[in-house]
C-alpha cells in the first residue's frame, strides 16, 4: 500500500503518478534516487502490481532505490545486463527552462547520469518549487575522488575563483560528523554558488580537473519534466 502524503510532499507524488503514463509494458526503466524518485518506484510497483504494466524491468541508481524496488516487488537488472535503457525517471533539485538541472542532493548523482545518458528519454519528476530561472541557489554537489581530495578542493576553488557564480564557499559533504560516502566509494563537494552564470564552461573546467569524477550540473539530458503541486495538479514542460 503505498503510504499517504503529507501536503509537503502530495506534489512530489503527483509528477510520480503522471510520469506512470509514459511508461508501457516490456520498457526497461531507470529509477531515480530521492523522496521523488521514491514515491515513483512505490506506484510503479503497485501498478505492476494491478497488472496495468508486464514485462517492465528496472535498474536503479543507488542501493537505497535498488531496496525500495525490490520491497515494490519490482524486477530488477543491472545496466550492464539491459544495455540500454527505454526511459529513465529521476527527481531533481533544481530544473532551468531550458530543463537544465543541478541533481545530486540525494548523493547519487554518477550512477543517475550514467542512467540517465543510457536511456531513450529522461523525464524529471519534482514538486513545482524546483523550478528556477537560473540554475545555483541549490548547492552543487561535485563527486571527487578520496585520494588527495584536499588538493581537488583546492583546484575546485581556482576554477570557481574565474567562474561566472555570484558564491564561491565549498565544504565536504559530511553524513553523521564524517565524509558522506557514495555507492561508488567516492566523496562530494557542495558548492554554494548562488548563482551559475555559464554552466557549461564550469561543468567543463571541473570535470577537467583529475580528481574530479563528475558534477550534478546534467545539461541537455533531461528531455521534459513534469512539476506536481500540492493540490495534485501536474504542469508539463
Ligand atoms: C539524488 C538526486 C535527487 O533526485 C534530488 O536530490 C531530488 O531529491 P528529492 O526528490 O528528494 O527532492 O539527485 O542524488
Amino acid at each position: 500500500m503505498t503510504k499517504t502524503p503529507s501536503a509537503a510532499d502530495a506534489g512530489k507524488r503527483a509528477a510520480a503518478l503522471a510520469a506512470l503514463d509514459d511508461v508501457q509494458s516490456g520498457m526497461r526503466l531507470g529509477l531515480g534516487t530521492g523522496s521523488t524518485a521514491d514515491w515513483f518506484v512505490r506506484l510503479l510497483g503497485e501498478a505492476c502490481g494491478a497488472g496495468r504494466f508486464r514485462d517492465v524491468v528496472g535498474v536503479p541508481t543507488s542501493l537505497r532505490t535498488g531496496e525500495l524496488a525490490e520491497r515494490s516487488g519490482l524486477r530488477l537488472t543491472t545496466l550492464d545486463d539491459a544495455g540500454w535503457l527505454d526511459l529513465t525517471v529521476d527527481g531533481a533539485d533544481e530544473v532551468d527552462p531550458e530543463l537544465n538541472l543541478i541533481k545530486g542532493g540525494g548523493g547519487a548523482l554518477l550512477q543517475e547520469k550514467i542512467v540517465a545518458c543510457a536511456s531513450d528519454r529522461m523525464i524529471v519528476i519534482a514538486d513545482a518549487s524546483k523550478s528556477v530561472d537560473v540554475l545555483g541557489a541549490f548547492p552543487l554537489p561535485v563527486e571527487i575522488v578520496p585520494f588527495g581530495w584536499e588538493t581537488t578542493k583546492a583546484l575546485v576553488e581556482a576554477v570557481l575563483a574565474d567562474a561566472d557564480v555570484s558564491g564561491r564557499e565549498t565544504a565536504l559533504r559530511l553524513a553523521r560528523d564524517t565524509p558522506f560516502i557514495t555507492d561508488g566509494g567516492h566523496m562530494i563537494l557542495d558548492l554554494r554558488l548562488g548563482r551559475i552564470g555559464a554552466p557549461r564552461r564550469l561543468a567543463s573546467e571541473l570535470v577537467a580537473i583529475p580528481g574530479v569524477i563528475d558534477t550534478g550540473l546534467f545539461l541537455g539530458v533531461a528531455d521534459a519534466a513534469i512539476f506536481g503541486r500540492e493540490d495534485g495538479g501536474t504542469e508539463r514542460r
